[in-house]
């Protein structure tokens, strides 16, 4: 596996769940973390010193909202601010709460504005971050992007249209942006998780029937842990992914099929 170390990682939403199992992935193998958080940060300055003390590596830790696009170019320079590259973008905050009302629930309840803010969380902010980094990759001859994705995007899950058919379009936007920022050396992927253990899914109403449904289904008779997921999306930000551009890998378990 190539060196990692003293390459940077960019990564939205990392104060907990999976988001967090990515950031310390990366600062174990000795790669440098820049991540966000929006409501949590005194928790967000403690991630960021046990990383540094645990893995003796860079970490930093900036506020955020994915729900103001216009935000990721500050973001930005003050990352510029403290490292001197950025190697990996990890697009992987959500919204959840109040800002998907209307967005989370049956179909005849859908609302444009619920929708809206689920698309400018989801696509927008991985648009507008993967070109803020990608400005910088370019500058160091490459890098890698990985957006998060969900297999309620391909299985029915109740109450999920409005993240699920998000998630299909970030998908599809990553592959256009795999088309062409690939003449900069940059690889773009997604990451699709089936459902996983964190804060994200207990805010579900029926987040008992889906972690039952979810062992139930899983081949191998589990819930899946944050750390499920980390290993593909370092995986794919290092060099033994070098042919890989433009794919979706999904990590569920065995669930979507079963
Ligand atoms: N859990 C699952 O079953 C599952 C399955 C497949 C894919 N995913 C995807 O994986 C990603 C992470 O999900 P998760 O379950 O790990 O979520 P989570 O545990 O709820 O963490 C969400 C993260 O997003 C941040 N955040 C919340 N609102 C924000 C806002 N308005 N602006 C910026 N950041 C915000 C939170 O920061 P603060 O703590 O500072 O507020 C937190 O770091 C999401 O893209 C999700 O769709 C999840």
């Amino acid at each position: 596996m190539s060196d990692m170390h003293g390459k940077t990682l960019v990564i939205t939403g990392a104060t907990k769940g999976i988001g967090k199992a990515i950031g310390e992935k990366f600062a174990q193998n000795g790669i440098n973390v820049a991540f966000t958080y929006n409501s949590n940060a005194e928790v967000a300055q403690n991630i960021a010193n046990e990383w540094e003390a645990k893995y003796g590596i860079k970490a930093r830790a900036y506020p955020l909202n994915i729900l103001e696009p216009d935000e990721f170019k500050p973001l930005f320079e003050a990352i510029d601010k403290d490292f001197d590259r950025v190697d990996f973008f990890v697009s992987n905050a959500m919204i959840y709460g109040r800002p998907v009302v209307g967005g989370y629930g049956k179909f005849m309840k859908l609302k444009p504005r619920g929708l809206n803010n689920i698309y400018t969380a989801t696509v927008n902010a991985f648009v507008v971050g993967t070109q803020e980094a990608a400005r910088r990759m370019e500058k160091i001859g490459g890098g890698s992007v990985v957006t998060m994705s969900s297999t309620g995007n391909l299985v029915y899950i109740e109450n999920y249209a409005g993240h699920g058919t998000n998630k299909a379009a970030v998908e599809a936007m990553s592959r256009y942006a795999a088309a062409e920022l690939g003449e900069m050396n940059i690889r773009v992927n997604a990451v699709s998780g089936g459902p996983i253990d964190t804060d994200a899914l207990k805010a579900f109403t029926n987040y008992e029937e889906v972690k039952a449904e979810t062992v139930k289904r899983s081949a191998l008779n589990r819930m899946g842990e944050p750390k499920d997921i980390a290993g593909t999306v370092y995986f794919l930000c290092t060099d033994d992914a070098s042919w890989i551009t433009g794919q979706t890998i999904i990590v569920d378990g065995g669930t979507t099929f079963k």
